[in-house]
């Protein structure tokens, strides 16, 4: 790594996530912080969707390759004392510009407070862009995998599938087809039906907030064969996730402990605490099965854990609350 470079003037480097695409969803400092840059640099597209906010400014359009490039030129022009605004769509520091513009400020010497100043301005993301427009289907626990493969080794992103499919998390899936990656989104299908029904509901929004949005209802078994290219997100529900009057949602829980929704806690339930399986709960069961002589294999295979899971309550000393 280089040493510190002691010359750098005062510039800023701001990097903004302007949202799904459309100005209402923008925030009101990705805006500013457009306003008050004198250089804007992004990819082309990006450049298109904000260009009623450039007037009288540097603009640097990039193509989709030359994300280092982008981050170079950031680097030069704050050097000189000027304001930058690198901007990406979404939010800038998920699969985003954020992340590689550090990796090269700090390869160049860049320090925080040494001079040039960098702020990250947080936008919304894809995933809840669509999610937004197809329902509430990241209302529980969820993550994101991105199938590109440009930069990640398949084997990692298979078996990040694998253990989301496992784990049952609502996945989000960036980047599903390019034009020469068609196969990708067929094998994450084949792995995530390895663990979840064919049925799963499955979202697959394209363009979301922009000309030509696309909103397709299908299902695990279907969703290969959708419209899918590189400006499409696709959502796939974990097991609880249905689809009602159109809507894709994933229920909060709620049904665990309360009839009919918003009706009396249920038979052992109650409110304001953990469910009677929350950990104190489960630890006891745990025991209590242990003591009427089930093995720690055949627990484990019923709550779907590793056997060291199993271990693990056998071996906590801790007295149960
Ligand atoms: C490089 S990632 C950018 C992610 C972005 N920074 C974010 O926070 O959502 C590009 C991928 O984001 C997703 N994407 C971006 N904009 C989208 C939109 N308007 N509608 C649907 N998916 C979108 C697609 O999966 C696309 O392949």
């Amino acid at each position: 790594m280089n040493a510190p470079d002691t010359t750098q003037k005062t510039g800023k480097i701001i990097l903004v996530g302007f949202g799904p695409g459309a100005q209402e969803h923008m925030s009101y400092r990705a805006r500013a912080a457009i306003a008050e840059a004198d250089v804007v640099i992004g990819y082309a597209t990006y450049i298109k969707l904000v260009q009623d906010l450039l007037d009288g400014k540097e603009v640097i359009r990039k193509g989709m390759t030359e994300e280092l490039d982008r981050c170079n030129e950031a680097w030069e022009h704050a050097r000189q004392g000027k304001t930058v605004a690198v901007i990406s769509s979404g939010d800038i520091g998920v699969y985003g510009m954020a992340g590689p513009t550090y990796e090269v400020l700090l390869q160049s010497g860049w320090r925080p407070g040494s001079g040039i100043t960098v702020e990250v301005v947080p936008g919304a993301t894809a995933l809840s862009a669509c999610a937004a427009l197809v329902g509430a289907p990241l209302t529980h626990d969820f993550c994101s995998i991105s199938l590109s493969d440009l930069l990640t080794p398949w084997p990692v992103i298979a078996r990040r599938l694998e253990a989301a499919a496992r784990a049952d998390f609502v996945v989000a899936l960036y980047n599903p087809r390019s034009g020469r990656r068609t196969g990708q989104i067929v094998e994450a299908q084949r792995i995530l039906l390895k663990h979840r029904s064919p049925e799963t509901p499955v979202a697959v929004v394209k363009s979301a907030y922009r000309k030509k949005q696309t909103i397709q209802l299908t299902t695990l078994a279907q969703m290969a064969d959708c419209d899918i290219g590189m400006l499409t997100t696709v959502l796939v529900g974990n097991s609880s996730t249905f689809i009602g009057e159109g809507l894709m949602i994933t229920p909060r829980g709620y049904a665990n402990k309360y009839a009919e929704l918003t009706g009396e806690t249920v038979v052992g339930e109650k409110a304001g605490r953990s469910l009677s399986l929350g950990l104190d709960g489960w630890k006891a069961d745990v025991r209590e099965r242990l003591a009427q002589g089930e093995s720690a294999v055949d627990i484990a295979r019923f709550f779907n854990l590793p056997v060291s899971e199993i271990e693990a309550v056998i071996g906590d000393k801790s007295p149960p609350e």
